[in-house]
């Protein structure tokens, strides 16, 4: 048997006709820059965060960007992430010119740690950008309480995690901008690249509007900025998407469920964690061998097995090659949890368009490889989580 990572060809399949009649309606439209499907996509993604404006961009990695210089932040500045990130969270803020400062993650969610935020404050520190990875939130109540301290901005980076929350907040609501991913891998995800980006705040949303369009404010008239404007067939085809987001993650919720109970005796690694309140839409499911040199025969026998299993990812951002050490980046305190994570993180099969044959097979065969290095786990090593935080975000 043969289980895929993505289900983008399912999914494709499953709502054709919704994709299709929404790419005519834009081709027929003679408007495909700007247009009306766009102005339509970017007014269903404010409703469906409950912000005041949605902007459409070119990807993810624009829309933080341009928060950013919309935040009026840039070199000589300081902005705190995390390193168990995928790579282009710093890219931004180096891209703005900024330093990216990593402090750790909590060792059960992977998010950032508030703890080390407030840590790796200095007079520099001017924003911070919280990942809210795998699909389940950062601490968001702890992070604007710190922010709001320190009067530092937020950036909520949610390209992983559209449809989450948390116990007291939507994402959006306690930042001044969260940005999204909409390529295709993502949770909400087009045919190809693109992104934008939520805010309540009216400055924010109007100079991202100026940037993206080459600083234009009207016909001719134009200031400082780039081209990172998202276009009307992939605004079409997220919008068609969109109406179905909150069933897709109830449908990644279902197999994360599966998986948790299939696996939840296993003793090699331990699985993913909701905390309380929360709700994970398992962008990722993602579990962690409690040894580094598991991860990778793991992940070998599972592709020799048929499953796609992935890493996601197996290099800290600061150990990357491409690591701009110096004014660029610095790391504040310990980051063990992040470097931990990158070495013993397996990503599952996660889509929506699963189904039950396929995650008990991959189960199957997970647990087959478990029993093989089960007698090596210390006595009294727990199998999974408790669920509870090492910080505020218990
Ligand atoms: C956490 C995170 N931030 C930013 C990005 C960048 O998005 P894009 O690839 O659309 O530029 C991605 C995904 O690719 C991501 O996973």
């Amino acid at each position: 048997m043969k289980v895929e990572f993505y289900g983008h060809v399912r999914q494709y399949h499953n709502i054709k006709s919704e994709i299709d009649k929404n790419i005519k309606t834009v081709l027929e439209s003679g408007q495909y820059v700007m247009g009306p499907m766009l102005k339509q996509f970017e007014a269903e993604l404010a409703a469906y965060h409950g912000t005041k404006y949605a902007v459409g961009l070119a990807n993810g990695t624009d829309a933080i960007w341009l928060a950013l210089m919309a935040l009026g932040i840039g070199p000589g500045d300081e902005v705190i992430t995390h390193p168990n990130t995928f790579f282009a969270t710093a890219e931004a803020i180096w891209i703005a010119g900024a330093t990216a400062v990593f402090v750790d993650c909590c060792p059960t969610t992977k998010c950032i740690c508030p703890e080390a935020i407030e840590a790796a404050i200095t007079p520099k520190t001017k924003a911070i950008i919280p990942v809210h990875l795998y699909g389940q939130c950062a601490d968001m109540v702890a992070i604007s309480k710190i922010a709001k301290k320190h009067k530092l901005k937020v950036i909520e980076d949610n390209a992983q995690s559209i449809g989450a929350h948390g116990p007291k907040f939507k994402v959006g609501q306690l930042s001044d901008a969260a940005t999204t991913s909409f390529i295709i891998q993502k949770n909400l995800g087009t045919f190809g690249d693109s992104g934008g980006l939520v805010t309540n705040n009216a400055e924010i949303d109007k100079a991202v509007r100026r940037l993206r369009n080459h600083g234009s404010t009207a016909r001719n008239v134009h200031s400082y900025g780039f081209n990172s404007r998202l276009d009307d067939i992939h605004a079409g085809i997220i919008s068609a998407k969109l109406k179905h987001l909150d069933e897709y993650n109830d449908a990644r919720r279902k197999w994360a469920a599966r998986y948790t109970a299939g696996l939840k005796d296993c003793k090699t690694f331990t699985l993913p964690v909701e905390l309380k309140g929360y709700r994970h839409v398992f962008h990722l499911y993602v579990i962690e061998t409690l040894k580094a040199e598991w991860r990778d025969q793991l992940v070998d026998f599972l592709v020799k097995n048929g499953v796609d299993a992935k890493t996601h990812y197996s290099i800290a951002i600061h150990k990357q090659a491409g690591y701009p050490w110096g004014k660029k980046a610095r790391i504040a305190g310990s980051v063990a949890n992040a470097e931990a994570n990158a070495v013993t993180c397996i990503s599952l099969p996660m889509y929506p368009e699963l189904n039950a044959k396929e995650v008990d097979y991959v189960i199957a065969k997970v647990k087959e490889w478990d029993a093989q290095f089960a007698s090596q786990v210390p006595a009294g090593k727990k199998s999974a989580k408790s669920g509870d935080c090492c910080c505020s975000c218990k």
